[in-house]
């Protein structure tokens, strides 16, 4: 930020990633909130007049109160330990006059930019003017909404060429984690993924695969590695057009001597809910259960959660991208509860990657200071480790 000069009175756009999960209104991770404050009270004690901008979930263009920043400008306030001027709308009157009442060294907070159809609009020169509303509101823009910097919209791609721009100390501080997980990294070197779907882990499976000495696998996804594997997965969750694609990954591994780790065991379920019935299996009679076929995996198996808890941590550099099962159910969360709990013994880097994993560790009642690290982003990291180029850091003139 220092490439902006002084700041003091000056009005500061921050992009930041406010995004957090909310359950009834009452947000369940401030985590994202927390990440933001370092990036934001350096503004403040600068004397700059901050108006922060960010989406939350995904609504459609339109004002929806379920997504509304408030809770989350209550949080930032209450974490500040200061006054935050909340605005209801992003650039009609009630953000104009908030950004207008600003004095020097205070911070309002504008209504979701997912509100308005020009944050994600496919067309450019809409996202332009939307994004041109929002330069009125500064005299220089930060970027430190790291989670979001894969998304080319109006406030994290546009924005950014209509004013003075630099990126805040929470980009700075991911990307330096990440910039150690490409260059170098220490070894062993070991990679965990889980989550639902294989399709989301394609690009970071196969950047990965030359440069890992392990990837283990769990969640939604191990099911489609079995499949590939000849094994019957019940009504597990599976891609079945991605199972060629996987037999190329695990053929690829076993070239190159990278080992991919699947589970022996997991935890079969009569159906998707926290008192449904359910049993250990091994991965070569999960459908042996009185469910049958109807049975579905929920989580990898206790056997499998010591085999991944050794081996990471054995490891000297570990990511970790996705719960190991349904972690959000008490039955199916020890697998993901394992891995946390392994990734707080590395003795090197552990890096805990993203949205559902971070929300995952600290749900399951970890600290965050037990990780080496726990990024806000999770398919910005993910994109990151591909070695995509996101549109965010691009237009900062960062090289990746
Ligand atoms: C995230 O949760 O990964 C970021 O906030 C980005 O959200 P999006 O996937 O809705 O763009």
């Amino acid at each position: 930020m220092e490439t902006l000069g002084s700041l003091s009175g000056k009005r500061v756009v921050v992009r930041c990633d406010l995004n957090v999960p909310l359950k009834d209104g009452v947000i369940t991770d401030d985590g994202r909130v927390r990440a933001s404050l370092p990036t934001l009270n350096a503004l403040i004690n600068q004397g700059a007049r901050v108006v922060v901008i960010s989406h939350l979930g995904r609504p459609k263009g339109s004002p929806d109160s379920q997504y509304s920043l408030a809770p989350v400008a209550q949080r930032l306030s209450e974490l500040l330990g200061s006054p935050v001027t909340f605005a209801a709308d992003t650039v009609g009157h009630a953000a104009s006059n908030a950004v207008a009442g600003l004095q020097d060294g205070q911070i309002a907070v504008l209504e979701n930019l997912r509100f308005n159809v020009g944050e994600t609009s496919k067309d450019e020169a809409e996202r332009r003017e939307f994004a041109a509303k929002l330069a009125e509101f500064g005299d220089a823009f930060v970027s430190d909404g790291f989670g979001v910097v894969h998304r080319k919209q109006a406030s994290v791609y546009e924005l950014p060429q209509l004013l003075p721009s630099a990126a805040g100390t929470l980009i700075e501080s991911e990307l330096t984690v990440l910039d150690r997980l490409t260059e170098n990294p220490q070894r062993p070197y070991a990679v965990v993924l889980g989550g639902s779907k294989v399709s989301d882990k394609l690009g970071v499976i196969e950047h990965l695969l030359p440069r890992v000495d392990s990837l283990l696998i769990g969640g939604g996804m191990l099911f489609t590695f079995l499949a590939a594997q000849g094994y019957s997965v019940g009504s597990s969750l599976l891609e079945s057009d991605q199972i060629d694609t996987v037999k190329s990954y695990l053929a690829e591994a076993a070239d190159r001597g990278v080992e991919i780790v699947l589970p022996t065991d997991v935890v079969v379920a009569s159906a998707f809910s926290a008192d449904a019935e359910h049993e250990v299996r091994p991965i070569d009679s999960i459908e042996d259960t009185s469910f049958g076929a109807s049975g579905l995996g929920l989580d990898i198996g206790p056997q499998t959660a010591d085999d991944f808890a050794r081996r990471i941590a054995a490891s000297t550099t570990v990511f970790w991208n996705g719960p190991m099962g349904v972690f959000e159910l008490a039955p199916f969360a020890a697998g993901t509860k394992a891995v946390a709990e392994a990734l707080t013994r590395v003795t090197g880097l552990s890096v805990v990657g993203g949205g559902d994993s971070a929300a995952a560790v600290r749900a399951l009642g970890f600290a965050d200071d037990q990780f080496g690290h726990i990024s806000t982003g999770g398919g910005a990291s993910l994109e990151f480790l591909e070695g995509t180029k996101l549109p965010g850091l691009e237009v900062l003139g960062w090289q990746q």
